[in-house]
């Protein structure tokens, strides 16, 4: 399984710290919040990663992670999006990258307490399809939300004002090669970007979405108060000696 991370983006909503530098070179307690996604793939055994950034200062990447070799990986890769078409518009520039291999999608500003090397192990095992990760939040109007019946997801809606429920959807997907077929004809939302989340609902409608449920705390670091909260979760961890995340 091959790795994205997505750190592309304008940050507006964390203006005026994104003016000059991109989100995901600000810091998060003791390293800045690019090195959290890369860590965590690279603990759980995925170390062929791609890395896509856009929007300012994406040279400052490279000056910043090289070749990997501080995470003990060999090569890095790199690629570049134009404009701000969301999400699932950066994950259309993987499809070379990926060679029909399945991938591992995480988002730039995601922030994980433990290892997800016992999901990429579940979506190793599965033949096709996807998989999403769910967290429990006291807040889940700020994200794609989950309703779940048994091992069955339901519906995911993004951003829903009443949510159905408080099941979260993580900021790291697990796709088969088919994704780059689902992206082709997706259409921009409301917000003028393709969703991750209409990717995974044509997963949901074909009968091959699974989901697993995050442990350990689950964090995003997009918006002030968010980015606070991901600093404090990481001081906490380093207080009580913990060098993960
Ligand atoms: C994005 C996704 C959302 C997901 C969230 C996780 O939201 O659209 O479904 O729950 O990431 O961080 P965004 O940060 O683009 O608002």
């Amino acid at each position: 399984m091959k790795g994205v991370i997505l750190a592309g983006g304008l940050g507006t909503r964390l203006n005026p710290l994104t003016k000059v530098t991109n989100k995901h070179l600000l810091p998060v307690y003791d390293r800045p919040m690019i090195h959290y996604p890369v860590r965590t793939l690279v603990e759980a055994g995925i170390r062929d990663l791609l890395l896509v950034t856009g929007g300012n200062n994406a040279g400052d990447f490279l000056r910043l992670l090289g070749n990997g070799s501080e995470f003990g990986l060999k090569h890095l890769n790199y690629t570049y999006q134009a404009g701000e078409g969301g999400i699932a518009d950066a994950l259309k520039l993987a499809e070379h990258f990926a060679d029909g291999e399945k991938v591992c999608v995480f988002l730039g500003d995601n922030l994980v307490e433990r290892s997800i090397r016992r999901e990429v192990e579940a979506f190793q095992r599965q033949p096709s399809g996807a998989r999403i990760l769910l967290k429990e939040v006291p807040d889940p109007e700020r994200f794609g939300v989950a309703e779940v019946e048994g091992d069955r997801v339901r519906r995911i809606e993004e951003k829903p004002a009443h949510p159905r429920s408080r099941l979260a959807v993580v900021g790291i997907y697990f796709y088969d090669a088919k994704v780059f077929e689902i992206l082709r004809p997706l259409e921009p939302s409301a917000r003028g970007e393709l969703e991750i989340t209409d990717v995974n609902n044509a997963y949901l409608r074909a009968g091959v979405l699974t989901y697993g449920v995050l442990e350990g705390w689950w964090t995003d670091a997009g918006t002030f108060p968010s980015l606070l909260r991901a600093n404090t979760l990481v001081a906490a961890a380093r207080d009580r000696g913990e060098s993960f995340p």
